[in-house]
């Protein structure tokens, strides 16, 4: 059964322009609010442990502002985990951080990590927050992800949006695999990053995946066709491929 496909737009790299210059512009708010009329169902943002980009005054005037569900990324460490308890967004979705890296690369090790999740993963959902794992498409971290109590995961598409040929018809076999390995256990199945017009529509395909959230191209897209235009043509071929 092929479920909705939900938009989560992440707006970081708004916050990326805007600090570039340590003002006030472009306001990642704003852009957030005009990413829903343009058809987002979820505005995402990553709360980096360096704030490079998104900053806690922003996570607090979107959970003010927003009239969607908010989807707080955060590495699974005690200062995040009281920022998620202290302004309960809709959802948040744990990913791996490193201090070097430029985004997010590869998924969260849920198999490796259980003992430190376990927790954090307990008190988010005690809390009511939906609780989201960035892994692999990996049928391990899924396993860890029921052990886990998970409702949903994210699997990574970074590195199919990066290969090419039958490389990429591997990954994305291994992406559609897990999204019906994560459904027949109860488990949401979410994708997302590295995610363009060229690449979305195979990802968009898979029938249990029920949202993909899409930061980078969409802001730099912005740049030629404006942000609404961007949202609206990313939607426009999301819902032609399903
Ligand atoms: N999903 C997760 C968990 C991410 O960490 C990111 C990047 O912040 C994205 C989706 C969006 O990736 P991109 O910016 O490449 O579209």
């Amino acid at each position: 059964m092929t479920t909705p496909l939900r938009l989560g737009v992440n707006i970081d790299h708004v916050a990326t322009i805007r600090n570039a210059r340590g003002g006030e512009h472009p306001d990642p708010v704003k852009a957030a609010l005009l990413a829903v009329k343009a058809g987002a169902d979820g505005i995402t943002a990553h709360l980096r442990e360096d704030r490079r980009h998104i900053r806690d005054a922003d996570v607090a005037t979107l959970m003010a502002a927003l009239t969607v569900p908010l989807n707080l990324e955060m590495a699974a460490t005690q200062e995040m985990l009281d920022i998620a308890l202290r302004y309960k967004p809709h959802a948040a979705c744990i990913v791996p951080e490193k201090r070097e890296e430029r985004t997010t690369e590869g998924g969260l090790d849920a198999a490796g990590q259980f003992d430190v999740l376990k927790p954090v993963v307990a008190a988010l959902a005690d809390a009511g927050i939906r609780v989201s794992l960035f892994i692999e498409a990996d049928a391990l971290q899924i396993d860890a992800a029921i052990r886990l109590g998970a409702p949903v995961v994210e699997l990574h598409t970074g590195a199919y949006a990066h290969l090419t040929g039958e490389a990429r018809a591997a990954e994305l076999r291994k992406i559609t695999d897990a999204a019906a390995l994560a459904a027949k256990n109860g488990i949401e199945p979410h994708a997302g990053h590295g995610l363009t017009f060229d690449n979305v529509a195979p990802i968009a395909a898979i029938p249990q995946v029920a949202e993909l959230n899409i930061g980078h191209f969409l802001i730099g897209e912005a740049i030629f066709g404006g942000l609404e235009g961007s949202i609206r043509e990313m939607r426009r071929q999301m819902d032609l491929a399903r």
